[in-house]
């Protein structure tokens, strides 16, 4: 029996939740697993009604769940950064999730903004560290407000940090048994102590996985790459800022927001799975906003969950969809489908296997 909590939270979270459940539950009656998922309302909607954004008792309380599925997190009426910090950050740090998995997978059927590229070409996997570098919320003001005015912002990276994400990767590259090939993304040239480190830890570790192929490109180099060669990518490992903006590139030539997903990993404790478009608070409540993403949030988490086949149906029922040219495009709006039917859809494929 697997523990799930569902966090819907807000804008067109609720409703790309409801289509991912659905889509759990056919998964569970065509493969047999068994789940209990529980509900919670954090979000801006609570936030502006009561002030609280996640007590730590809810912190503890989630902790006794195997996996966490969120929805969306942004509120028009809330200042940005509040439900971002304490909500997702939070989970993240409090839950200990190092890694963000990033997969950059264009289906078939899918529009590429990309020429000449096509599901053959974009197939890789960014791991990007997720609980330090910029992240950790270290430096201050000095002299706020005045002409003088310093702002320092610092990047924390640990030995013990960078060498589980690396170690992370490695083992995912290996077990996922594509290129086996894994590239480092830093910025050696000018981030001499932070990715000097990194680029020392991966060099160290690479030397226990000689099947693995190693390679190295800056960040900026890279953002050039995923463009102009993203068939080079197998997995790639990153800080956890530089990942955060690779994996929004990664995002568009996926096909958009309307199907990328990600998991907050933690190998050893409770993950969280999210569809990375954000609340899209302007469609709420239409029947309009693509729950694909969700959908394939769900099928990673079923991944880790260890429930391989029903991951396995469900990313073939999404390939499915796509590939059927029902869905006239992923954007909001123009699917020509409707949300839930979309999510009917998925469920029926999942179903027939
Ligand atoms: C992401 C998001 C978050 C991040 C924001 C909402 C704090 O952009 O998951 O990539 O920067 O990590
Ligand atoms: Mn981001």
């Amino acid at each position: 029996m697997h523990r799930i909590a569902v966090l819907p939270g807000d804008g067109t979270g609720p409703e790309v939740v409801e289509e991912g459940l659905k889509v759990l539950e056919t998964a569970s009656d065509a493969t047999g697993f068994k789940f209990e998922a529980v509900a919670y309302d954090f979000g801006g909607d609570r936030y502006l009604e009561t002030g609280e954004v996640l007590p730590d008792e809810a912190v503890e309380e989630l902790r006794s769940f195997r996996a966490i599925f969120l929805g969306a997190i942004g509120h028009p009426d809330v200042k940005p950064g509040i439900l971002e910090h304490g909500i997702l950050l939070k989970i993240r740090f409090a839950m200990d999730q190092y890694i963000n998995l990033r997969p950059v997978k264009l289906y078939p059927g899918v529009d590429c903004p990309l020429k000449d590229k096509g599901p053959s070409d974009i197939d890789f996997v960014v791991v990007r560290e997720n609980t330090e570098g910029l992240y950790v919320g270290s430096g201050g003001f000095v002299r706020k407000g005045t002409p003088e005015e310093v702002a320092i912002q610092e990047s924390v990276n640990t030995r013990k940090g960078v060498e589980r994400c690396i170690r992370y990767a490695f083992d995912y590259c290996r077990a996922r048994d594509r290129d086996r090939k894994l590239t480092l993304c830093g910025k050696t040239n000018v981030l001499t102590y932070a990715h000097d480190l990194w680029e020392r830890v991966f060099n160290e570790v690479a030397e226990e996985y000689p099947d693995i192929t190693t390679d190295y490109a800056h960040v900026d180099a890279i953002c050039m790459w995923f463009v102009k060669n993203p068939e080079w990518f197998d997995v790639v490992v990153t800080d956890n800022m530089f990942g955060d903006i690779i994996t929004d590139l990664g995002a568009m030539i996926q096909g958009g927001m309307g199907i990328a997903a990600g998991g907050n990993i933690n190998p050893d404790g409770t993950s969280m799975f999210e569809p990375i478009g954000g609340s899209a608070p302007k469609y709420t409540g239409k029947n309009m906003i693509n729950p694909l993403a969700a959908i394939s949030a769900v099928q990673m988490m079923l991944d880790f969950l260890g429930e391989k086949d029903a991951s396995a149906r469900v990313e073939k029922a999404i390939v499915k969809v796509l590939s059927s040219g029902k869905i006239k495009s992923l954007s909001a709006g123009q699917m020509g489908m409707g949300t839930t039917e979309v999510g009917d859809l998925v469920a029926k494929y999942v179903l027939e296997g």
